[in-house]
């Protein structure tokens, strides 16, 4: 499993805090309606872009299938929650993608560019995540998320690939500009508990697992930035 994290935590400024992972595991159907939204809102970015920009051929081949992909994702999420007897309710959005997506640039290929950054950054963090939280969860969810990762580094890929295919300059400026919003919405406090938020509220932490601290204060040491 590490070969093909490796690469998305390099891309990372920093770990998951082990606060938002204790918090996370309190509420799992919660977090199970978030992920499922999540499937679906990245299918549906995916196809936005499909239409969006239609001469382009790599872009159109990579991003149909990443679609289909986060859609079947969405099936498996819910299936899941089914089975458990969990059903449908609101989940408001998180403020990530918003406060990813308020540094993308107007004009174009600028704008593009920067929508596939962030895609890499979105896929990147949900795979680190999905490594997170799998120790803390029964076995069936354990195993679910463990097989999602393989999928979201892949994304990631495609995602970093065509911001480099399509930018006729190095992108390595504003991959670093990303880098720190992104790590600025994952370590600063948020309001509430989502797949991409950032440090929950205080109480959250009371209610840490007692194996969890050891397993992330190492994960956090990794923090590159
Ligand atoms: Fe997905
Ligand atoms: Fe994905």
């Amino acid at each position: 499993m590490t070969d093909f994290l490796q690469p998305v935590r390099d891309f990372l400024a920093c770990a998951t805090p082990p606060e938002w992972v204790s918090a996370a595991v309190q509420d799992v159907p919660l977090l199970l309606q978030d992920h499922a939204n999540c499937e679906k809102k990245a299918a549906s970015t995916a196809m936005n872009m499909l239409f969006r920009y239609n001469e382009r051929d790599q872009l159109q081949t990579e991003l149909a299938q990443l679609a289909r992909e986060e859609l079947l994702h969405y099936e498996q999420v819910r299936e899941l929650m089914q089975k458990r007897g969990i059903s449908y309710r609101p989940v408001s959005a998180a403020r990530y993608a918003n406060g990813l997506r308020q540094h993308v640039r107007t004009s174009e290929p600028g704008h593009l560019v920067d929508l596939m950054i962030i895609g890499a950054f979105v896929e990147a963090r949900s795979c680190e995540r999905f490594a997170a939280i799998a120790p803390y969860l029964d076995v069936e969810l354990k195993r679910f998320y463990t097989f999602l990762l393989r999928s979201e580094a892949r994304h990631f890929q495609h995602y970093l690939g065509l911001a480099a295919a399509y930018s006729p300059t190095p992108i390595d400026e504003r991959v670093a500009h990303f880098r720190e919003v992104e790590r600025e919405l994952i370590e600063s406090p948020d309001v509430e508990v989502r797949f991409h938020s950032g440090l929950p509220p205080a109480r959250a932490s009371a209610y840490a697992p007692a194996s969890m601290n050891a397993h992330n204060s190492s994960e956090r040491a990794t923090c590159l930035n």
